[in-house]
C-alpha cells in the first residue's frame, strides 16, 4: 500500500483548472520536493491532502483511505511561515499547543504543557516556550512551527514552502531535523518548495507541476531541462540547476 496516491486528480477552482488529471503514488518513508511555477497548483495540492479542498474529480488516498475533512491525528502540516501576522499576541508555546488540540488553547493542562515542551525539545527550541511569537527572528518561528508539526508524531508530513524567509543556517537545522525524523519513524514527507538545492541534497524523488504532472522521479532525471523548460517555459531555471547540480 502506498502512504498516498492521488488517481486523476482534478481541481476546478473559479472560473479555472488549478489541478489536472494528477496521479502520482508515494511510498512509506519517501522524502518527495514538490516543484513548480507560482500559481502552478502546489499549494492546491497539499490543500487536497490536508481535506480542506475537494477534487472536481479523482481521489486522494493517504493510506488507503480517502481524505476527508477531518485530517487524522498523525498527519503533520507545516505551513509558510511568511503568512503568520508577527503581531498576533501569542506565546510559542501556545502555537505549538494548537497543533494538540486543533485550536487555539486558551489553558493548557499540565499534561499538554509538558507534551508542548517535548515537542520543542525535539527540535532545539525548548527555550523559546515563553517566547512571544513577534519576538521570535525566522529561524525559530520555523523550528516552533516544525515543533506543532511533528507534535502528534505524524506518519506523514506536508510542508508548504517551510524554508522561506528562514536563512541558510536555519533551513540546514529544518531539514537535519526532518532528515532524523524520517529515518527514526520511517514518516512520508512531501514539502512544496522553490529550492533545487533541498530538492537535490534531501529529496528522494522530485515532483515538477505545473497545473499538470510534468514530471516525477529521482531530484536528477525529474529535474532535467527539458521538464523544467515544460514548466517554467524558459531555461533560465536550467541553468540554476545546473550549478546546483555542479555540471
Ligand atoms: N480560492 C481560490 N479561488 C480561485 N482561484 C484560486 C483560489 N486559490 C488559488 N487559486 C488559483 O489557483 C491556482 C493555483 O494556486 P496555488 O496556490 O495552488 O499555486 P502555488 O503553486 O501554490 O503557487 P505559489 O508558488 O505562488 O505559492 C492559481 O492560479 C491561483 O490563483
Ligand atoms: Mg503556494
Amino acid at each position: 500500500m502506498s502512504a498516498i496516491e492521488a488517481m486523476h486528480l482534478s481541481v476546478r477552482l473559479g472560473d479555472r483548472m488549478a489541478l489536472e488529471d494528477i496521479s502520482f503514488q508515494v511510498d512509506e518513508g519517501e522524502f518527495v520536493a514538490v516543484l513548480g511555477p507560482n500559481g502552478a497548483g502546489k499549494t492546491t495540492l497539499v490543500k487536497i491532502f490536508l481535506g480542506l479542498i475537494f477534487p472536481s474529480q479523482g481521489v486522494a488516498r493517504i493510506f488507503g483511505d480517502s481524505v476527508n475533512r477531518l485530517s487524522p491525528e498523525w498527519l503533520g502540516y507545516v505551513p509558510q511561515v511568511k503568512t503568520l501576522d508577527r503581531h498576533f499576541p501569542a506565546l510559542a508555546m501556545e502555537l505549538v499547543g494548537s497543533g494538540l488540540r486543533r485550536c487555539w488553547p486558551g489553558w493548557m493542562s499540565g499534561e499538554e504543557k509538558k507534551t508542548v515542551i517535548a515537542a520543542l525539545a525535539r527540535v532545539g527550541a525548548e527555550h523559546l516556550a515563553e517566547r512571544a511569537l513577534g519576538r521570535l527572528s525566522g529561524g525559530e518561528l520555523q523550528r516552533v512551527y516544525l515543533a506543532r508539526g511533528l507534535i502528534h508524531r505524524p506518519r506523514f508530513i506536508l510542508l508548504d514552502e517551510p524554508a522561506t524567509g528562514v536563512d541558510v543556517a536555519g533551513q540546514q537545522d529544518m531539514y537535519r531535523i526532518l532528515e532524523d525524523y524520517r529515518k527514526e519513524t520511517q514518516a512520508t514527507i512531501l514539502m512544496v518548495t522553490h529550492d533545487w538545492g533541498a530538492a537535490f541534497h534531501h529529496a528522494t524523488r522530485a515532483m515538477l507541476l505545473n497545473r499538470r504532472l510534468i514530471s516525477m522521479g529521482r531530484p536528477s532525471e525529474a529535474l532535467e531541462d527539458e521538464f523544467l523548460r515544460c514548466a517554467f517555459g524558459h531555461v533560465g531555471h536550467a541553468h540554476e540547476m545546473r550549478m546546483v547540480r555542479h555540471d
